[in-house]
């Protein structure tokens, strides 16, 4: 496990709570591994497994970043998602019933998003530019992401796929304690609009934008 263990997102303690007696009471020990449920592109259609530091956006959260990326992109816009499956899967379902189409890719640890086939980039932050020969660089409109640790140290590594990938725009989600290193790495400035996760995690979450939003006000 890496040091940055101990910033991992974390479940309020009431949250935390309600799951263990979950678990205890439907006789399970934790997250299914291979439960991808039929609708592949639901949110949560994986299920949430906290070892990889998995904490999934509410229904509307998931909504309104994909709305925002698509916007941004602009028509036949390419996306990437990295660490984000909730906006990419989201992305999926919108974009079915678009004209004006986008192109998404999802950078991802976990290899159950495989699932997705081409769309999904098996992504370790730890080997930042370790990416396929046919991702190329500066080649998505915007790059959206959201790192699972809590660390300037994983955020700074992050940041050098972001800004490998991205012809110029960059969305940011991640904790409001990486106010600074967010702003010092990539230029990027915290939003007023204010994620929601599917459980209330303990640490209090935001966006940051490098480009003109509605998500700033
Ligand atoms: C805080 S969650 C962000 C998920 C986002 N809230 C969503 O709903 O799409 C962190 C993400 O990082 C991924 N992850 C875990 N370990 C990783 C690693 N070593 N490198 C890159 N991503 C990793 C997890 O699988 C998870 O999707």
């Amino acid at each position: 496990m890496s040091d940055c263990e101990d910033d991992v997102p974390r479940l309020s303690a009431e949250t935390l709570a309600a799951l263990h007696e979950f678990y205890a009471e439907s006789g399970r020990t934790g997250p299914e591994q291979n439960s991808i449920k039929t609708d592949k592109f639901s949110v949560g259609a994986v299920e949430e497994d906290w070892r990889m530091s998995q904490f999934w956006y509410s229904e509307d959260t998931a909504a309104r970043l994909a709305e925002e990326v698509m916007q941004q992109a602009g028509e036949h816009g390419r996306i990437a998602c990295i660490s984000a499956p909730s906006v990419y899967q989201k992305l999926k379902q919108l974009d079915s019933t678009r004209s004006d189409s986008v192109s998404a890719v999802l950078l991802e640890f976990d290899r159950r998003f495989a699932a997705y086939g081409d769309e999904f980039v098996f992504y370790d932050y730890n080997n930042p530019l370790c990416l396929p020969e046919d991702v190329l660089p500066q080649s998505f409109d915007i790059v959206i992401a959201d790192p699972p640790y809590l660390s300037e140290e994983c955020l700074g590594k992050v940041a050098l796929t972001i800004k490998y990938l991205t012809k110029g725009k960059i969305l940011l989600c991640t904790g409001a304690i990486m106010e600074e290193p967010a702003g010092k790495l990539m230029d990027l400035k915290i939003c007023s609009f204010l994620p929601k996760h599917n459980h209330n995690l303990a640490n209090e979450f935001r966006c940051y934008v490098n480009y003109e939003s509605s998500l700033l006000s």
